[in-house]
């Protein structure tokens, strides 16, 4: 930053109008020391540089250096330049232009800022949690468990062979290496039926429901989601301007309604394990949903975020991948499989569906991170993919597996919600419904136990919104996860509710 202050000084020197042009900029100086722009300790440009950079000559630079040294807001270090000093003059106070500076902070704390309605609408519905690891965060996979050491060999290596290609901006829905070894591994692991043309990379699945919902539908549409379901695509549609509408779920997924008052644009699904409550949608109601979605002219999104974790049975084929030329879009993620912070997820879209879902996403994030892509790629092309999941469905399963021990031998099996299907990272713990599970989950989360209510996944909450707390388990260890569990029994005790 040190160079950078020659470019502050002309954009501020003007400010300075009395005196002569070196007590101008010494007056300038001290105002960067004095409100942290230039931090304490820090070197000062060389005098030429920056009599060089603001075209003014070397004497008026070093004069007015000589000025703040004798103020005491610079140290000359004989040999090694000027630097601001580590204790700015008691005095700097009485030195501000404060009634400019005073003035600004003041508004800044109180003004009040005007957002949107649907901004507004966000805000207050805002669900994302402020606690994303530990015992027991639900949908966080245990992210020191990857191997980042080979992904970082692999990026080492990309990153010594810089491309054109991976430095500009991209418009091809992602790279195309990635796209695919994802085509390959999602015909074989989720029976998904697509080639590289039809995948459109993302920033995770709450970018591809964006994409997916601006150009699908327009504002006043509606849409069809889960209920209890996932509040990321409720808000996000909301934030689009549709219509929202909740559709009941039961042992066997979403059940369409006989007859609707009005028809969706688009209907959003969990088939393989449904967000938070766990059926897998059987398949005389896929059926029926894809039949349904054909005859109305409606688009039925898949979002398959973590079916790679299934621990008993054989897994769920995807719905996409049931019927030929189905009016399904398919979303995956790499958040739960790798870690969340990695931000890449994938669409599959209709062939005649993808250039347009492309194109589209050019025009609105641009496309970006090539590198990393590449490096993800190469990682699962030498099968390193393949087996890291396959390691964390052991150890997830083991965790699982505990968990459930648990439950069953301190509360009993009835509070293991009777929907669980043996997959994904989190399970629901089922409660009478006469307690209040936000009231006791912010009371285990004040005691360390994170646990997130599952009355908070209906958007009709009301009496009868079932009660429950949803469980991660992917993300702590066996030790942790029993001290967790004791604190959290004495938290349901302190709620009165009966255990085993
Ligand atoms: C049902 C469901 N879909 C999508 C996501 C988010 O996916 P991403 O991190 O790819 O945006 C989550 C995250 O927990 C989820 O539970």
């Amino acid at each position: 930053m040190r160079s950078l202050l020659g470019d502050y000084v002309l954009q501020h020197l003007q400010n300075e109008q009395t005196g002569t042009l070196h007590y101008r900029l010494f007056r300038c100086l001290r105002h960067a020391i004095v409100k942290g722009v230039v931090q304490p300790s820090t070197r000062l440009p060389a005098s030429r540089d920056l009599a060089q950079a603001i075209h003014v000559s070397r004497n008026t630079v070093l004069s007015a250096y000589d000025q703040l040294q004798a103020e005491g807001y610079v140290e000359a270090k004989t040999g090694h330049g000027t630097w601001v000093s580590s204790r700015i003059p008691d005095d700097f106070l009485s030195s501000l232009p404060s009634h400019i500076d005073n003035k600004r902070e003041k508004m800044d704390e109180e003004e009040k800022y005007e957002i949107s309605k649907r901004g507004q609408c966000l805000i207050e519905r805002a669900s994302a949690s402020p606690h994303q690891w530990g015992a027991f965060v639900p949908g966080v996979p245990d992210v020191m468990a990857f191997p980042h050491h080979i992904f970082q060999r692999i990026q080492t290596k990309q990153s010594k062979l810089p491309q054109i290609e991976q430095l500009i901006y991209s418009n091809t829905g992602g790279c195309f290496r990635l796209r695919t070894a994802l085509a390959q591994y999602l015909k074989v692991s989720r029976s998904v039926s697509c080639d590289a043309d039809q995948i459109i990379i993302t920033e995770g699945i709450h970018q591809g429901i964006d994409l997916i919902t601006r150009v699908l539908s327009d504002v006043g549409d509606l849409a069809w989601v889960e209920e209890p379901g996932y509040w990321g695509v409720k808000n996000n549609l909301s934030m689009n301007g549709l219509d929202v509408e909740p559709i009941s779920i039961d042992s066997e997924g979403l059940y369409i309604p006989n007859s609707p008052q009005r028809l969706p644009s688009l209907i959003f699904v969990t088939p393989s394990h449904q967000y938070p409550l766990g059926p897998h949608l059987s398949i005389q109601r896929r059926k029926h949903l894809i039949k349904f979605a054909r005859e109305n002219k409606c688009w039925v999104v898949e979002d398959d975020y973590d079916s790679e974790f299934r621990f008993s049975g054989k897994p769920y084929p995807s719905l996409q991948g049931l019927e030929r030329n189905s009016p399904v879009i398919y979303m995956g993620t790499f958040s739960k499989t790798i870690y969340p912070a990695l931000r890449i997820g994938y669409v599959v879209a209709p062939k005649s569906l993808a250039p347009i879902l492309r194109q589209a996403s050019t025009e609105l994030y641009r496309g970006g991170h090539t590198l990393l892509q590449n490096t993800l790629a190469e990682f699962i092309e030498e099968g390193h993919y393949e087996a890291h999941i396959r390691r964390m469905r052991l150890l997830y399963g083991k965790r699982r597996s505990y968990l459930i021990d648990l439950i069953f031998k301190y509360l009993g099996e009835r509070f293991l919600h009777p929907y669980d299907n043996a997959s994904g990272l989190h399970l629901v713990l089922k409660l009478p419904q006469s307690v209040d599970d936000t009231a006791l989950s912010e009371y285990a989360i004040q005691r360390g136990v994170k646990v997130r209510p599952l009355s908070q996944y209906y958007l009709n909450r009301h009496s009868a919104c079932e009660k429950g707390l949803l469980l991660g388990f992917a993300c702590v260890d066996e030790k942790n996860m029993f001290d967790a569990f004791t604190l959290l029994i004495e938290c349901l005790k302190k709620f009165n509710i009966p255990l085993k």
